[in-house]
């Protein structure tokens, strides 16, 4: 038969890199109780509309990503390419926020993107990520950026580039877009194909393109700091103040916008030159038009998401993956398989000790289940020998210094190593 393998863009997490994952999830549950955040997780497919009506008809996520399909049932169902849209939709059906209340809310699992899949960009990835629901006012984006700043650290991720930028409130935004619809209609001829489709249907994507000529043209465009309204100025200014307070660098990008709709006010994206052209390993933002876009009454939030095989990249480029052993306590050597109800009885006991044991299966000889024993990172050999077995005890051999004890059957449970 033939082989089938793994989908295009998705990674088996294998044991020998799973204690990675671990230590992503242990820190990031860490940092986030610290911050007062709860974990959520919701199902990993919506109603298709729930990403619609969210990130927008004509961003690519939407428009080119999504893995979306039709149920048994002749529902139109979509694998969730983000979790803000499907975190909202769960707070607004399950009450979770009640009159004044703020909502602090973390979660961490897999996403689905159908895009071109190369270093760092996969069809299948995961994110970590936390919403802070319930507050307009800028020390809330401080908090949220404050937040993933601490969670980086906390794995070792310390150099990077913050980029901030405001996009302000809706008629902020609505008259930058005028401005900038109209800079790039008078140079419309210099714009590449794919920027002035854009152009027509998101064009403060324009901003994000990749096209050097577009590059150079866009370095006069109006800026979007400048079409602020006092509002707008004073949330942004506030913001800054208080990351510089508490000494968190950022640089202010006016071109930076992101690929969903859903923002408003402030957004921010962490950049690492260590990850090549998908550099950035975490993103987020402003966006209090959400909630009511899909059914719920009008709510500010702010928050970001990582991407953790970004991170994993990073780590592992700089060298600062922690090492992470695997050891077992006991090695059980059996000698003949006559011995293996006994043997079954020890290990018993020694697991509800608290112990962890493994014993070999294959039966093989006692010379190469000793072998096995010192290459299988034990601290001890537990072994069940002829002399053993007769006189009703066990010899336990400490790996590392060959010392040797024999324990009589009914002291395995006070034995205190
Ligand atoms: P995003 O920028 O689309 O934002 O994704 C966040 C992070 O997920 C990215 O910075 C990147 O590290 C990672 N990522 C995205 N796509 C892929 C992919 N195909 N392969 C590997 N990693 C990927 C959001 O998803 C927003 N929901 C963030 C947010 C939360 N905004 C407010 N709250």
């Amino acid at each position: 038969m033939e082989k089938i393998p793994g989908i295009r863009g998705t990674k088996d997490i294998l044991p020998n890199t799973i204690d990675q994952w671990h230590f992503l999830f242990d820190n990031f549950n860490k940092i986030s109780n610290q911050f007062g955040y709860s974990e959520l997780r919701t199902p990993i497919f919506e109603k298709t509309e729930v990403f619609h009506r969210s990130i927008g008809e004509q961003t690519d996520i939407v428009n080119k990503e999504m893995y979306t399909f039709t149920d048994k049932g002749g529902e139109s169902i979509t694998l969730r390419p983000e979790e803000t849209a499907a975190l909202v939709r769960s707070v607004i059906q399950n009450s979770l926020l009640h009159e004044n209340n703020i909502l602090r809310l973390w979660y961490f699992g897999p996403y689905f993107r159908y895009e071109r899949p190369q270093k760092g960009r996969l069809r299948q990835f995961h994110q970590y990520g936390a919403e802070l629901i319930g507050s307009p006012n800028p020390e809330a984006d401080a908090e949220s950026i404050q937040l993933a700043v601490a969670l980086a650290k906390s794995v070792g991720i310390t150099d990077y580039k913050l980029l901030l930028n405001s996009l302000g409130n809706d008629a902020s935004r609505q008259k930058y877009r005028a401005e900038l619809v109209n800079y790039l209609e008078q140079n419309k001829n210099s714009l590449s194909f794919e920027s002035q489709n854009r152009m027509m249907t998101n064009p403060l994507r324009v901003l994000d393109s990749k096209d050097e000529g577009d590059i150079e043209l866009l370095k006069n465009a109006p800026v979007i700091l400048d079409s602020l309204d006092s509002d707008s100025i004073t949330h942004f200014n506030l913001l800054t103040s208080i990351l510089n307070d508490v000494g968190i660098g950022y640089e202010i990008s006016n071109q930076l916008v992101r690929g969903l709709d859903y923002y408003s006010h402030s957004v921010f994206e962490f950049r690492s030159t260590m990850l090549g052209s998908q550099d950035s390993f975490g993103g987020g933002g402003r966006y209090d038009g959400l909630f009511t876009q899909l059914g719920g009454k009008e709510t500010p939030a702010v928050g970001f998401a990582f991407g953790l095989e970004r991170i994993l990249l990073i780590l592992e480029a700089a060298q600062k993956l922690p090492l992470f052993e695997k050891n077992v306590d006991f090695f059980v050597v059996i000698q003949n398989s006559e011995y293996l109800n006994f043997a079954n009885k020890v290990m018993q006991i020694l697991r509800n000790k608290g112990y962890s044991v493994i014993s070999e299966l294959s039966r093989r000889s006692f010379k190469a289940q000793m072998r096995d024993a010192n290459k299988s990172n034990a601290k001890f050999a537990c072994i069940i020998g002829e002399s053993e077995f007769n006189n009703n005890k066990i010899a336990v051999k400490n790996l590392a210094t060959s010392e040797q004890k024999e324990i009589p059957f009914n002291e395995i449970t006070n034995l205190n190593l």
